[in-house]
């Protein structure tokens, strides 16, 4: 991997990636894409192009013309705005995702592709959720998780495309922060403690998800299209996750640094639908055989780490 286009870069997961990628590979070899002009200082001024990822057209000939041998497709809507707008998702999630395949299938490029919890669903097992089994989710957003493994899988065998994906959990940041997500209500909790001194959470109390912090996030994403393909039997997509936590546990957390901190309970039925019907704690032991996946943050050190950044921004 050296030289590298995003696509869907000002997302959460695509800003910091973004930022990592140039640092580690050169500001010149990484091109962020999306479908609107950054607005943050910290991409202005640098290579990007806008692109929509329904336009096929567009994408390869940026990708003609910038020459990466990796793409990472980024973009996509997340659980609660599909489920909104479930049309729509499928447009962008599925047709932007086909769109990436073929224009990596031409040019001969490795992909990286993010699936999520999110394509389990309320058959798979709750507990230490295996790497393979039972994926019958019940959201839109779920269904097109579990098509693009199976379409990544399909370019891999059907046509060599080097595919590699990972089941992301619920990400922790404090650079950007999410939209439309169910576990977004993990990264408001952080920047509400600071700002208000309470929350008010969307999701109920003991209802555990898996989570993860970005900087480890990112390290996997980097990581698993470093590892050598021989060590690869799983490719897309591996389960991955940090910690499994709910409201109370990140407000206990919350409490030992601002001891005041409240928390109630507004709960939202759409989100706490899509929250039940998700795995409490996936396994990701297949991740970690097979290509070190190592994340460093718990709970404890990740909420120290939030806490400080959000207060010197
Ligand atoms: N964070 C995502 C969501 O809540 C899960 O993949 O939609």
């Amino acid at each position: 991997m050296e030289r590298i286009i995003i696509t869907g870069a000002l997302g959460q997961i695509g800003t910091e990636l973004t930022l990592k990628l140039r640092e580690k590979y050169g500001e010149e070899n990484v091109l962020p894409t999306d479908i609107k002009e950054p607005e943050g200082e910290a991409l202005k001024g640098k290579p990007f192009e806008v692109l929509d990822v329904r336009d096929q057209e567009r994408m390869k000939a940026l990708v003609s013309e910038f020459k990466p041998d990796t793409m990472m497709h980024m973009a996509s809507l997340l659980s609660a705005t599909a489920e909104k707008n479930p049309q729509f998702a499928w447009e962008i999630n599925m047709g932007g995702l086909v769109n990436a395949l073929e224009t990596a299938r031409e040019f001969g490029l490795k992909f990286f592709t993010p699936s999520s919890i999110g394509a389990f669903g309320p058959s798979t097992p709750k507990e230490n959720t295996p790497q393979v089994t039972i994926q019958r989710p019940t959201t839109m957003y779920g269904v097109n998780k579990v098509a693009g493994e199976l379409l990544c899988d399909y370019y891999h065998e059907k046509f060599g495309v080097d595919t590699r994906g990972v089941r992301f959990p619920g990400l922790i940041s404090h650079v950007k922060e999410p939209g439309g997500g169910t576990t977004d209500y993990a990264v408001e909790i952080y920047f509400e403690a600071l700002r208000n001194g309470r929350y008010t959470s969307f999701i109920d109390k003991s209802t555990n998800m898996d989570m993860m912090y970005m900087e480890d996030a990112i390290d996997a994403i980097i990581k698993l299209m470093e590892a050598h393909p021989g060590q690869l039997k799983d490719r897309n997509a591996f389960n991955v996750s940090a910690m499994s936590i709910n409201p109370e546990m990140v407000a206990n957390e919350i409490r030992k640094h601002i001891p005041d901190f409240e928390l109630d309970y507004d709960v939202d039925p759409v989100r706490q639908g899509i929250a039940e019907s998700w795995p409490n704690a996936i396994d990701s032991t297949e991740a970690k055989r097979q290509w070190g996946f190592d994340p460093r943050y718990d709970l404890e050190k990740m909420t120290e780490v939030m806490l400080e950044a959000i207060r010197n921004k």
